[in-house]
């Protein structure tokens, strides 16, 4: 019938005007961060993957985050023996993980230790994307303080500055890991990603939940890092301690420093050599101090005894003592290799194509991961992860429109079916 037409071609048009200008309110809020789900109180150590926003000395950025000078030095494998070095300046866009505690808030993984004081100039979207590296959004700020009008910040006002951490239970796969809160960039893939942080696509993407390898910038994601495990005493005061391979932590007040990799992941502690007015770290009825080993070749293999370091508990050092027999005796410790402190950052080494993957991802179950089902990562309405292994759901970093992607593309595919049914 002729006259009908008319009729469909406007509401073609009305529905056409509805989806856009839909789409067009919904879809800058749409950046995704990885949520962990949580019941208990317990916390685990985590990292973020902070850039440095302008020249500021390290000690400027711990304060950023309220954290140890040195704990931010330990994690970059940065040498602290310079004189100085907490006065050390780093340059703009040096790129830093920085170590923090990940809480348990209102069931939700997070990190809400750290306080930003604000200062003339500062809003609320310079602090979430430039201070503290897009790590926050403007309106996470906002809902965390519960400012009404965000054009109104008084100079010297104390705001809460919640940041996204995963625990995971320390493992990725079952094995020892501790996990990197990651901001993409405007240049990152994830294949560059994985190149980089030496995992695979299939990994990032069950850890985060993702049901496409597509990726953008402003987005964050949880990168597991292979890490060497402690095994100290629950009420020791840095239980938990797990430093990731290639890197450094110190604890214990400064007197204790441990170490992971190369060689292996055993996590491996020695006096720090700032180490002053600290509690004995030579090991009961022996010589041996805290990292010394002794071997022995004795029939059929070599005896090796070891004084290592047990956890710090009630401001004392505890130290253990044990004895095996190995089949071969243990060469000269190995120690990751230490940085000068950086003066400049090298654009090289954070924009050069990575190395590629151990394996390709989309679809594919690496080896690394054979009970992890690849679908278990698309249920962004999971509650709990699988127990074998870590899986987050992804979710909107803005609290404004958490339904935002999904709104816009059930429209659009609304959309799609209508002007294919008519046609
Ligand atoms: C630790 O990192 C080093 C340097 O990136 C790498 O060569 C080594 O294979 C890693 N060790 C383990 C046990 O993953
Ligand atoms: C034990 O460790 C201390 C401090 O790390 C070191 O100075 C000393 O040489 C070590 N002794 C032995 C026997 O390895
Ligand atoms: C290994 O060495 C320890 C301490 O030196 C000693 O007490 C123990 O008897 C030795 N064990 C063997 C099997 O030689
Ligand atoms: C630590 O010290 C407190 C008070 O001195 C004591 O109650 C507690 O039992 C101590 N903890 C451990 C593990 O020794
Ligand atoms: C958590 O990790 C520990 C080892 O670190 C393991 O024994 C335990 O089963 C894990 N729990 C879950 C729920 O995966």
């Amino acid at each position: 019938m002729p006259n009908q037409k008319p009729f469909w071609n406007k509401i073609l048009f009305f529905f056409f005007f509805f989806v856009l200008s839909v789409y067009v309110n919904v879809a800058p809020v749409s950046s995704k961060s990885t949520i962990e789900p949580c019941s208990n109180s317990d916390s685990c150590n985590a990292l973020l993957g902070y850039t440095v926003y302008t020249e500021l000395k390290v000690s400027e950025v711990a304060s950023l985050f309220q954290i140890d000078p040195i704990g931010i030095l330990t994690a970059n494998a940065i040498d602290i023996s310079y004189p100085d070095v907490e006065n050390h300046i780093l340059p703009s866009q040096l790129f830093l993980k920085i170590p923090i505690t990940c809480s348990c808030v209102d069931g939700i993984r997070k990190s809400v230790s750290t306080h930003y004081k604000t200062r003339p100039s500062d809003t609320l979207a310079s602090i979430a994307d430039s201070i503290y590296s897009g790590l926050v959004s403007a309106d996470q700020i906002r809902e965390a303080n519960s400012i009404s009008d965000p054009t109104v910040l008084d100079v010297g006002q104390t705001l809460v500055v919640p940041l996204p951490c995963t625990c995971f239970n320390g493992t990725d796969n079952s094995l020892p890991a501790i996990y990197l809160s990651y901001v993409v960039q405007p240049v990152d893939s994830l294949t560059a990603i994985a190149g980089r942080y030496s995992t695979t696509i299939t990994d990032l993407m069950n850890v985060n939940a993702m049901g496409s390898t597509a990726i953008k910038a402003g987005d964050i994601l949880a990168v597991p890092l292979p890490a060497c495990a402690s095994n100290f005493p629950r009420y020791a005061s840095d239980f938990g301690l797990i430093v990731p391979n290639g890197s450094y932590a110190i604890t214990a007040s400064h007197c204790v420093q441990c170490s992971c990799g190369p060689g292996n992941l055993n996590l491996y502690c020695m006096p720090a050599s700032l180490a002053v007015s600290c509690s004995s770290m030579q090991c009961k009825n022996s010589n041996l101090m805290v990292g010394n080993t002794t071997a022995q070749k004795s029939g059929g293999g070599c005896n090796v005894t070891t004084c290592s370091y047990g956890g710090f508990v009630n401001g004392t050092i505890i130290t253990a003592l044990s004895t095996s027999l190995q089949p071969r005796c243990p060469g000269a410790q190995q120690f990751p290799p230490l940085i000068a402190p950086p003066s400049s950052v090298i654009r090289e080494s954070i924009y050069a194509p990575a190395p590629s993957p151990r394996s390709d991802g989309a679809g594919t179950l690496s080896p690394k991961s054979p009970l992890v089902p690849t679908t278990s990562g698309s249920h962004p309405g999971l509650p709990l992860p699988p127990e074998s292994g870590p899986s987050g759901s992804a979710s909107d970093a803005s609290p404004v429109n958490p339904l935002a992607t999904l709104t816009s593309a059930s429209l659009l595919f609304c959309f799609v079916k209508f002007i294919m049914a008519i046609l």
